[in-house]
């Protein structure tokens, strides 16, 4: 199945490459067979027709520098093919790379992927490169030199494959254990290219730590392993060549003690003899290269397998084949009894959250840490899909929508932001880069100054994840990001926490004006500070999972809960007086 599926998709559009390989392949074998049949013609003539011996030495001559044409051409256009599978396999491979979710992420570590795409590649490209080559190679071959030895002498020929078969049988042993060694020694390379990726991402942390030994001594451990592996692999594949010189001096052995004899009593000519000699010669490694096939075919399989996990893992998109119009309006977004959980957890993160958040409205969310207000924003977002059902726009499932029509319209900044190791202008346009709107995004996040004190400005190369910038200039660069392209949907998760609070409100107040076409867009803005939830039209309340108030700013200080704790502890200014009878939290909906 898995075969088949790739054969169809990248195999068979390349059938032009293979049919000219086979035909060069068969002119190869056909003059592999050819040179022999002269070489017995001219040592058959030796001292009896020098003409003869001459005309034969002349095309044995030409001959050989026709081989060295066409087998160079029937090796090019066999491993050609295998290199524009690979190129195509990888293109594939990243655009699913890029439109997988964290569902599948988090079940496949990154050193692994990177693993897949590099060391089960080359197999791959084995596989339909060098193995396709063989087994055609094998089959010619055998069909043209095989048919022709066994026409010459088939008594010879038997006798002489024997040892070959022997020889066969111990090579398919020793590349038996070559492919459980490649195997083993792949796992240990991904593993420590993961602890290799870890410590780069972590480098900083493992010092201030004084973990370097710890980390030092793992990783040696395993690289011993990895060593010792390697080593045992070095000794198979170094016995296995000398089996094949054995096995091939066996067959010169038999040919004299059997065919020496023939020879004597007529049955078969010198030239006959000498020419049974190439043919060994030429038969052997063909024919050796079976056991090499098996397990190019076994690894390519295997590898296949791998790649085929991530070529054809689901993009969770799971909406119709005709997803509903996203209207371009910002939209008024409705959670229907909203209860969300990680994959491989029993606990929401979100549990049975009902509200409505009104278009063009800014929208806090306050919670205490872990309450789930940035799985909300991503749930709200898409990163992970809602269950179905829960959250609508207007009379629409947003599972309903286009996936990336959805987050076209909506705008970003998360709560830990990631920058590429590229310049600021690319990182804040993630594209074709519009300097205009360019600086205008990074003048609007407060970027600017910062900008002077770099080195290049907007040209400045961040370094990797960015940690050439300080952490607020980081947060910044993101919000740069989220303000660069209009947006109907807004969604900052705890990002004004880097500026002070007057840029805090010139920033909420330019994300409140930049929708598409000028409208006002709807926006969330998780915040733990009052300053910037004060400006909020409505603030929804979050503790463990559930919505435990919701209402505007000025009514959630006016009535004991969570909330009014918060504001309390970071005003100075009295608390507003409750009314004596102060109701505990109605549900409360902002239209
Ligand atoms: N990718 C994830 N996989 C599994 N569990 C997660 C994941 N992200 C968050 N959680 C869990 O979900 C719960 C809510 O986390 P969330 O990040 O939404 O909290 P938060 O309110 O944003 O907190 P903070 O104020 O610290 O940012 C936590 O218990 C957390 O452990
Ligand atoms: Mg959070």
């Amino acid at each position: 199945m898995i075969l088949l599926r790739f054969f169809k998709r990248y195999v068979v559009p390349l059938w032009h490459w293979y049919l000219a390989g086979l035909a060069f392949l068969f002119m190869t074998n056909w003059l592999a067979v050819e040179i022999p049949l002269r070489m017995a013609v001219g040592v058959d003539a030796l001292g009896t027709d020098p003409e003869a011996v001459r005309t034969a030495a002349f095309t044995i001559g030409l001959m050989g520098l026709a081989v060295i044409a066409v087998r160079s051409l029937s090796r090019v256009l066999f491993f050609t093919p295998g290199r524009l599978v690979e190129f195509r396999l990888k293109n594939d491979i990243f655009d699913m790379l890029t439109k997988l979710q964290p569902s599948f992420y988090s079940k496949m570590k990154a050193g692994d992927i990177v693993s897949r795409v590099s060391n089960d590649m080359t197999f791959v490209r084995a596989l339909v490169g060098f193995g396709g080559l063989q087994v055609f190679n094998v089959t010619l071959a055998l069909a043209l030199t095989g048919r022709m030895m066994m026409q010459l002498n088939p008594k010879l020929t038997l006798m002489t494959l024997l040892p070959i078969v022997v020889g066969l049988a111990f090579m398919q042993a020793g590349v038996f254990a070559m492919h459980r060694l490649t195997r083993l020694s792949q796992t240990q390379l991904s593993s420590l290219s993961d602890r290799i990726l870890a410590l780069l991402q972590g480098v900083q942390t493992v010092q201030d730590f004084c973990a370097e030994a710890a980390f030092q001594q793992r990783f040696e451990k395993e690289n011993l392993e990895f060593m010792e592996t390697n080593i045992r692999l070095a000794w198979v594949r170094s016995t296995i060549l000398p089996m094949l010189g054995l096995a091939g001096s066996t067959c010169i052995y038999v040919l004299l003690v059997v065919g020496g004899p023939m020879v004597q009593r007529g049955e078969l000519t010198v030239g006959e003899l000498v020419a049974f000699v190439t043919f060994v010669a030429q038969l052997l490694w063909p024919l050796m290269s079976l056991g090499w096939l098996v397990s190019v075919f076994q690894r390519g399989y295997t590898s296949l397998g791998r790649i085929d996990q991530v070529l054809y893992a689901e993009p969770e998109k799971p909406e119709g084949s005709n997803p509903s119009d996203l209207p371009r309006v910002p939209p008024a977004l409705h959670l229907k009894n909203l209860s969300f959980t990680y994959p491989g957890l029993e606990t929401p993160a979100l549990h049975g959250i009902t509200a409505t958040l009104p278009a063009g409205k800014t929208i806090g969310v306050y919670g205490r840490t872990g309450s789930g207000k940035s799985t909300l924003l991503r749930v709200l977002t898409r990163t992970w899909n809602p269950p179905a059902g829960t959250v609508f726009i207007g009379e629409t499932d947003i599972l309903d929508l286009d996936l990336d029509d959805w987050r076209g319209n909506t705008a970003v900044a998360p709560q830990v932001p990631f920058l590429f190791s590229d310049t600021i202008a690319a990182n804040v346009a993630m594209g074709p880069i519009d300097p205009e709107r360019v600086n205008v995004a990074t003048f609007q996040a407060a970027l600017s100054e910062d900008l002077k004190a770099l080195p290049e400005g907007l040209n400045t190369v961040v370094g990797e994840r960015g940690i050439m910038l300080s952490g607020g200039q980081r947060q910044r660069t993101a919000l740069a990001r989220a303000l660069y392209r209009p947006a109907n949907l807004i969604v900052l998760d705890d990002v004004l926490s880097a500026v002070d609070q007057e840029t805090e409100q010139r920033l909420i107040d330019t994300f409140a004006s930049i929708g598409q076409d000028g409208q006002q867009p709807t926006m969330l803005l998780v915040s733990h500070r009052m300053s910037a939830l004060a400006r909020t039209d409505h603030v929804l309340v979050l503790d463990q999972g559930k919505l435990v108030d919701q209402g505007s700013h000025s009514a959630l200080i006016n009535r004991p809960g969570p909330y009014r704790d918060a504001w309390s502890s970071q005003h100075e200014d009295p608390l507003p007086e409750l009314p004596t009878d102060a109701a505990l939290p109605a549900a409360e909906v902002v239209q």
